[in-house]
């Protein structure tokens, strides 16, 4: 059973006499442990994916079922308790509360699970440490710099365990070195069994993700799974290139051991006669 499983989602929005096409029919299924990037020009209907596929909106007509659930016709208090129980989110504005320490930050989503003050606390510092930040819980955002702002945020994305983490241009604010230390904590998560989806503008952002899902105008253009990610080519490609020198080295000498036989038994023959 994948993780995600949305079939034929369409969203409209109408506008006074305005009707806009954000999603024309989107079928996407995602397995648990996936790391997907999800690209396309802005306006595509990336947001409005996310959205769906992260129980914050309905779609206007398909199907989706997370975890086996049908998402589909759920009442709000429902999409909150599965949004709550299952997933966790990143923006690519942090979106944390000004003027409250990053551990208070990160207990809000467990505020609204309600689980006791103690237990808060304890799993907010663990989720704080395990960004790196644990020495800087009490700092509010405005003391922080935007990448550690957006590992607060990946903090709080963490810390009721979801399943999944949806990330919407979550490196959209960063410079390319505090993204590329919020891909590698992505990553990490991802090799812990966290399925990732990420949307990114950025070809070297979605090279880290196993799979990338390419939108245009509200449709699916592209589908591919990157087994080798752009870090890994050029590593793989020298393995290889240096197995071909080896096996070729041992053919040379085969060859030349054989001439140098069949040399010796020519020079040998002739001895005898
Ligand atoms: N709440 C909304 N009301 C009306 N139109 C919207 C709304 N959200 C998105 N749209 C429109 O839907 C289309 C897709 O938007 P979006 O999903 O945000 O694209 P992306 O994230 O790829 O830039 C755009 O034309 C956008 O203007
Ligand atoms: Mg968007």
């Amino acid at each position: 059973m994948p993780l995600i499983d949305a079939q034929a989602l369409t969203k409209t929005y109408v506008m006074g006499d305005m009707t806009v096409h954000a999603l024309r029919g989107v079928s996407i299924t995602i397995n648990e442990g996936d790391f997907v990037a999800i690209m396309g020009a802005s306006g595509s209907g990336k947001s409005t994916l996310m959205n769906i596929l992260g129980c914050l909106d309905l779609p206007t007509a398909g199907q989706y079922h997370l975890a086996g659930e049908a998402v589909q016709g759920m009442a709000p208090d429902q999409l909150a308790s599965i949004r709550n129980r299952r997933i966790g989110f990143v923006f690519q504005q942090f979106n944390l509360l000004p003027r409250t320490s990053a551990l208070e930050n990160v207990e809000l989503p467990m505020v609204y699970a309600g689980i006791k003050a103690p237990e808060r606390r304890e799993r907010a510092l663990a989720a704080l440490q395990k960004v790196g930040l644990g020495d800087r819980a009490m700092h509010t955002p405005s003391e922080l710099s935007g990448g550690q702002q957006q590992r607060v945020a990946i903090a709080r994305a963490l810390v009721n365990n979801p399943q999944l983490i949806l990330a919407d241009e979550p490196t959209g604010a960063l410079d390319t070195q505090t993204s590329e230390d919020i891909m590698n904590l992505l990553t990490d998560l991802n090799r812990q069994g966290m399925t990732v989806v990420i949307v990114t503008h950025e070809a070297d952002i979605a090279a880290w993700a196993r799979r990338k899902i390419v939108f245009r105008d509200g449709h699916i253009l592209e589908d591919v799974s990157q087994h080798l990610s752009v870090r890994a080519e050029p590593v793989e490609a020298l393995r290889q290139a240096q197995g071909e020198r080896e096996r070729a080295q041992g053919e040379r000498e085969r060859a030349q051991g054989e001439r140098e036989r069949a040399q010796g038994e020519r020079e040998g023959m002739g001895a005898k006669e």
